[in-house]
């Protein structure tokens, strides 16, 4: 679940119109993204929905009288004025607007409002006649010069039986609006990234393979964390343990040889790539159709080398026909001299940093929560990251290539290329 709100409190302000039955989805979705949300409603939004509803959407009392102090070691509209990364109403009536605007405080949410310095977020809904009079957009634009953000109404179909302007806007662009004033834009919007997760499978015959114990949780991980920075990602994966993540494109594969095609075949207009699969080095020559059937005492199988997907996604950025922006992150899973190995294969396979851990640690490598990795670039060690979770290695990783990408951009821009 995808969880960009959390940590945030928002207070939202319910007044009384027709769309405040749309603020029950607003509640749940504001509550899905991780937010704390506080509700005050007006006596005439009650008339449209009960609090009991938006309690139970938000898990906390809705405010409806501020004078209805129920914990005396506080003053209520003082505690969650001072409480709050935002304050949102939604709908905001004409009354309401006007209120605000002329500063009164005869309510839970104008009262409340006066009292807080977080920024205010306002989604008007009304007639179209009211949303055109004079003195609503006197209000408007008064609040709006004092910092206020709006989400305009949409036009259609208004309950009152016109068509014009006045329908509250759509939930989902008022949470848009949230997100965008709460948490800033995302440093990886419009980028593309690509992880590779999990452990291919070799087939020997219908019922059995030979695969390894890479359970995926770094590659879900990266791909979690880059979601969350706005990325569009696409996760390919092999056998995995845990369920994949949410809101990125899963392209399951099983051996080796799949993972190479549909990396490949994604990598124009791939920005990152996160080669984070444990990928068989061998497999058997023959794929029999039929269980094999046991005979001799000893039975050999041949295996033959996969190719390799690193380096030929290194070959493929690296080739001065193509014209890509490709930055590449390989994994080294080493259990001897980890500093050499990893820095040998970086080179090798041409990537721009490459993560190695030391698979023989505790608290390190596949199918454990946490992980303790060494960051390297061309020059050497950039980073050692110590044991956290896996999900925390993803963030730092992802800060570690931002910086990284941002130097190259930089130096690259100064010589006119692309690169
Ligand atoms: N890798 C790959 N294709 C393979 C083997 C490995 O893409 N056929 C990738 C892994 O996804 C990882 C990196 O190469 O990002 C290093 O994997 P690792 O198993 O540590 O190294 P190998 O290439 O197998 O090298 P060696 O056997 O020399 O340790």
């Amino acid at each position: 679940m995808n969880k960009t709100l959390s940590g945030k409190t928002i207070l939202l302000g319910v007044t009384g119109g027709i769309a405040a039955y749309k603020s029950a989805t607003l509640c749940s979705r504001l509550v899905n993204l991780g937010a704390n949300v506080r509700v005050m409603m007006t006596k005439g939004a009650t008339q449209f929905i009960t609090p009991l509803t938006l309690q139970t959407l938000t898990r906390h009392p809705v405010a409806t009288d501020v004078f209805d102090e129920r914990d005396a070691s506080i003053v209520q509209h003082i505690d969650w004025a001072d409480s709050a990364d935002l304050a949102v109403i939604a709908p905001a009536t004409a009354n309401m607007l006007s209120k605000l605007a002329n500063g009164l405080a005869d309510d839970m949410i104008s009262t409340t409002l006066l009292a807080t310095t977080a920024p205010l977020l306002i989604a008007p809904a009304m007639n179209v006649h009211m949303w055109e009079h004079p003195a609503v957009i006197d209000n408007v634009n008064k609040l709006a010069s004092r910092g206020a953000t709006f989400v305009e109404p949409g036009t259609g179909q208004l309950a009152c039986g016109y068509v014009g302007k006045g329908r509250l806007a759509e939930p989902d662009e008022i949470v848009e609006a949230i997100v965008k004033m709460l948490v800033g834009p995302k440093p990886l919007t419009g980028q593309r990234v690509l992880v590779t997760a999990g452990g291919t499978v070799e087939r020997i015959d219908p019922v059995r393979y030979i695969t390894n114990d890479s359970s995926g949780k770094m590659g879900f991980a990266l791909a979690e964390a880059a979601r969350d920075r706005g990325a569009e990602v696409t996760l390919v994966c092999g056998k995995t343990e845990a369920a994949p993540p949410n809101g990125v494109q899963i392209v399951k594969i099983d051996s080796a040889k799949e993972m190479y095609d549909a990396v490949m075949a994604r990598l124009p207009g791939t920005n990152i790539v996160f080669k984070a699969a444990a990928v068989a080095d061998y497999r058997p020559l023959h794929q029999e159709e039929h269980k094999i059937k046991k005979s001799a005492e000893a039975l050999t199988l041949e295996l033959v080398r996969n190719p390799d997907i690193l380096q030929g996604i290194g070959d493929w950025k690296t080739n001065q026909t193509i014209k890509n922006d490709l930055f590449l992150i390989g994994f080294a899973a080493e259990t001897t001299d980890v500093e050499k190995h990893a820095i040998d294969k970086l080179k090798r396979k041409k990537c721009d940093l490459i993560v190695a851990n030391d698979v023989t640690a505790s608290g390190a490598g596949f199918g454990t929560e946490t992980n303790i990795v060494s960051v390297y670039g061309p020059q050497g060690l950039i980073e050692h990251i110590p044991q956290m979770t896996k999900r925390d290695v993803a963030e730092r990783l992802l800060d570690i290539v931002q910086a990284n990408r941002n130097g190259l951009e930089a130096h690259s821009a100064g010589k006119g290329t692309n690169r």
